[in-house]
């Protein structure tokens, strides 16, 4: 073990977790021990799942398991490379392929996550000459991302369009070249689903571009299951999503664009460049899953996930609870305070309902909440018995 003289450093870590605690602010890791799934295995124990990106329910399902298997048998663990070197392999042109195809576009370029397709993105597309108009609650990744740009930073107010053409306004006042708005497609802690209509418009109105964060749509909203911007009939320059979620829960990103934007993508992103490619079972997976996605049962398992989350959303909004609005199977159960949010749920933990409290840094001070998510492979049964244990528990914990 490495002996180091300098204790003042490990007492401020030591110090700082302590705080993070006294503030009822720590996330710990509970340990699964089964396949993810509506029913999980806790502590030695089945219980229901409402917390996880499984929006179509691809995540353990079998084809989608099996598939990452044959792939991982054909083509081993993986390249021992980054792509441009040695780590190019036909199941990642053929992954690349499909996404584009899938999400109508030209050309696509895989990372190892989302957050690396966000933090790749702005740095070699655009300059200090440019401006990026960022929406204040994007996700974590493209606010780093936007930080490792060069390009002038303008942040509008959440989805407050007036702002947003402010901002545009000062951008253009600036003398920027290229203006790009930044936005996720779905707010992951809220469920809210970007205006891109008016976006649109407003980046019509003020030459700008568009990149769409769908990590939380690709795959279930829209026509097939494209995406935001399909679910608001909107074309949009700039695509990023992730296979970590609805296509098959596994892990890696992609940029959707046009084909030089992704030719240029491909000699200076520097998570592309500087970083191992994706391994072979998780293209053979996340190749299942946009095949599925994409047909006749996509549609059933959209139409059974916005049913489960309408069930949900109304049975829970009878019994008392302050539910951010929306129609997104992301449902969040607002509580405010953090450690009541800890407290309810541990308590619907022992009700047999696996939830997560969120707090900051995650979303505001005072904002803490339960969100739930629906997934396609959940039964009416499954959404009644989590609203059960909702109401048991909320009125323990006087919530309602
Ligand atoms: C909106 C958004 N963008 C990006 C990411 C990162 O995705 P990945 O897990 O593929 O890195 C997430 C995941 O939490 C997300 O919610």
């Amino acid at each position: 073990m490495t002996q180091s003289t300098n204790t003042a450093f490990y007492d401020r870590i030591s110090a700082e977790l302590t705080d993070i605690d006294a503030q009822g602010l720590t996330k710990p890791e509970r340990v699964i021990a089964s396949r993810q799934g509506p029913v999980i295995s806790v502590n030695g124990r089945d219980v229901l799942n409402f917390c996880a990106n499984n929006y179509l329910g691809l995540a353990g399902d079998e084809r989608v398991t099996q598939a990452g298997i044959r792939a991982m048998e054909k083509w081993g663990a993986g390249t021992a490379s980054v792509r441009f070197i040695c780590g190019t392999l036909e199941i990642h042109k053929e992954l690349e392929r499909a996404v584009a195809d899938y999400l109508g576009f030209e050309d696509a370029i895989l990372f190892a996550a989302a957050f690396d397709a966000n933090g790749g993105i702005f740095e070699p597309l655009f300059t200090e000459a440019d401006a990026i108009v960022s929406d204040s609650l994007n996700h974590a990744s493209i606010i780093d991302g936007v930080r490792l740009c060069k390009a002038k930073r303008y942040r509008f107010a959440t989805s407050d369009m007036a702002d947003l053409e402010a901002q545009l306004k000062q951008a253009r006042a600036d003398g920027a070249r290229e203006i790009i708005i930044a936005t996720d497609g779905a707010f992951s802690m809220d469920g809210y689903i970007a205006k891109l209509k008016d976006i649109r418009a407003l980046a019509d109105q003020y030459g700008a571009l568009i990149m769409v964060d769908d990590c939380h749509a690709t795959g279930f909203m829209g026509d097939k299951g494209r995406g935001s911007y399909a679910h608001c009939g909107v074309e949009v320059d700039f695509v990023t999503g992730t296979f970590g979620k609805a296509l098959g829960g596994a892990m890696g990103g992609f940029i959707c664009a046009k084909a030089n934007v992704v030719a240029l993508l491909k000699q200076r992103a520097r998570p592309y460049l500087f970083s191992n490619a994706l391994a072979p079972a998780v293209c053979g997976s996340s190749l299942e899953a946009i095949r599925i996605a994409a047909g006749e049962e996509g549609d059933a398992l959209r139409k059974q996930l916005f049913a489960n989350a309408a069930r949900f959303r109304s049975a829970m909004t009878e019994a008392g609870f302050t539910l951010q609005p929306g129609e997104h199977p992301i449902i969040p159960v607002m509580l405010g305070d953090a450690k009541l949010a800890q407290d309810m749920a541990a308590r619907m933990l022992e009700l047999g309902v696996y939830v997560i409290g969120f707090s900051f840094p995650v979303v505001p001070r005072g904002q803490a909440r339960i969100r739930t998510q629906m997934s396609a492979a959940h039964t009416f049964e499954q959404i009644d018995a989590a609203v059960a244990a909702f109401i048991q528990a909320g009125k323990e914990l006087g919530v309602i």
